[in-house]
């Protein structure tokens, strides 16, 4: 959640443009290709709230298939109210489709759309964008178990996941030529000099991107090129770097297709349905909480 205060947000807005990063286009491809199979496979009367929404131009497929069959509220769910401010903007001229966005994180958020919804309605969750790949395999299980205790059965939750794929197009993803996810990542530093009176060099970080194969995730860090002394004032902490040593930011975790369905169940939802994306290897499956 870190990542993504304003600059973050835009800057991760430039990533899903990026040539290199799939991840994106491959889940508006899915959601293009399948959004009348995705709604059609829904409960009647579903309310529609997103874990983090980010601009929200993904969400236009579902809300405008699902906007034919019934008048539809939708809640995003984000920290970033940049973010929010976006999606307001990018989806407002739906007919028959009405916003309430939520600056929340994820689980308050929907805790509060699920305690407003009124009895026979059932909600559709969408947490696309593999986010779900940002947690640890076993904490993503424990989400799904914490997003299941939010709903009633029949409820359903569309889940994106990135797929495993071969290692060059996997990297080049996270570690791309102009720096842009570079920045991205380096920009967590910046913030905490911004904000927690922190005197980071920047220059003396260099972002990486490898591959770690037992947890089958991409690691993201940043590491000293030089050895260095940091303090960070405001949490009163004092950090020695050797050179190489590396702060270990973000993972991205990725899937097999067939892994969906039995951590799913795990979490007391059945997975119903899976739509892929071949050319990248993405897959959007339908969980319904049973
Ligand atoms: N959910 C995205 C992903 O894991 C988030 C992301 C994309 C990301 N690029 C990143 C996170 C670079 C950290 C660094 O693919």
């Amino acid at each position: 959640m870190y990542l993504y205060d304003e600059v973050g947000s835009a800057l991760f807005e430039v990533i899903t443009a990026l040539p290199e990063y799939g991840v994106t286009r491959a889940e508006e491809r899915v959601l293009k290709a399948h959004a009348a199979d995705i709604v059609n496979a829904l409960p009647a009367n579903v309310k529609v709230a997103e874990l983090g929404s980010g601009s929200g131009r993904k969400t236009r497929r579902i809300l405008e298939a699902l906007c034919k069959k019934q008048p539809t509220a939708y809640y995003p769910i984000e920290i970033s109210r940049t973010a929010l401010q976006l999606c307001h903007r990018e989806l407002g001229d739906i007919e028959r489709v009405s916003i309430v966005g939520y600056e929340r994180d994820y689980l308050a958020g929907l805790a509060e759309v699920s305690a407003k919804r009124n009895k026979g309605e059932h909600l559709l969750v969408l947490f696309l964008g593999s986010t779900i790949g940002n947690f640890a395999r076993l904490a993503a299980t424990k989400f799904l178990r914490s997003i299941r205790g939010m709903l009633e059965p029949g409820d359903a939750l569309l889940l994106g996941t990135d797929l495993i794929k071969p290692l060059p197009a996997l990297i080049a993803a996270y570690d791309d030529p102009i720096g842009v996810t570079a920045a991205f990542n380096l920009n967590l530093l910046a913030r905490i000099n911004r904000e927690l009176g922190g005197d980071f060099p920047l220059d003396a970080f260099e972002h990486v991107a490898r591959f770690n194969p037992d947890a089958r995730s991409i690691e993201m860090h940043l590491r000293a090129k030089r050895p260095l002394s940091v303090r960070v004032r405001d949490a009163d902490l004092h950090v020695d770097f050797e050179q190489g040593e590396t702060i270990w930011s973000e993972s991205s975790h990725k899937y097999a297709a067939e892994e969906v369905a039995p951590i799913a169940a795990d979490a007391g939802f059945e997975c119903t349905h899976q739509w892929r994306d071949e050319e990248w290897q993405f897959a959007e499956s339908l969980l319904v909480a049973r």
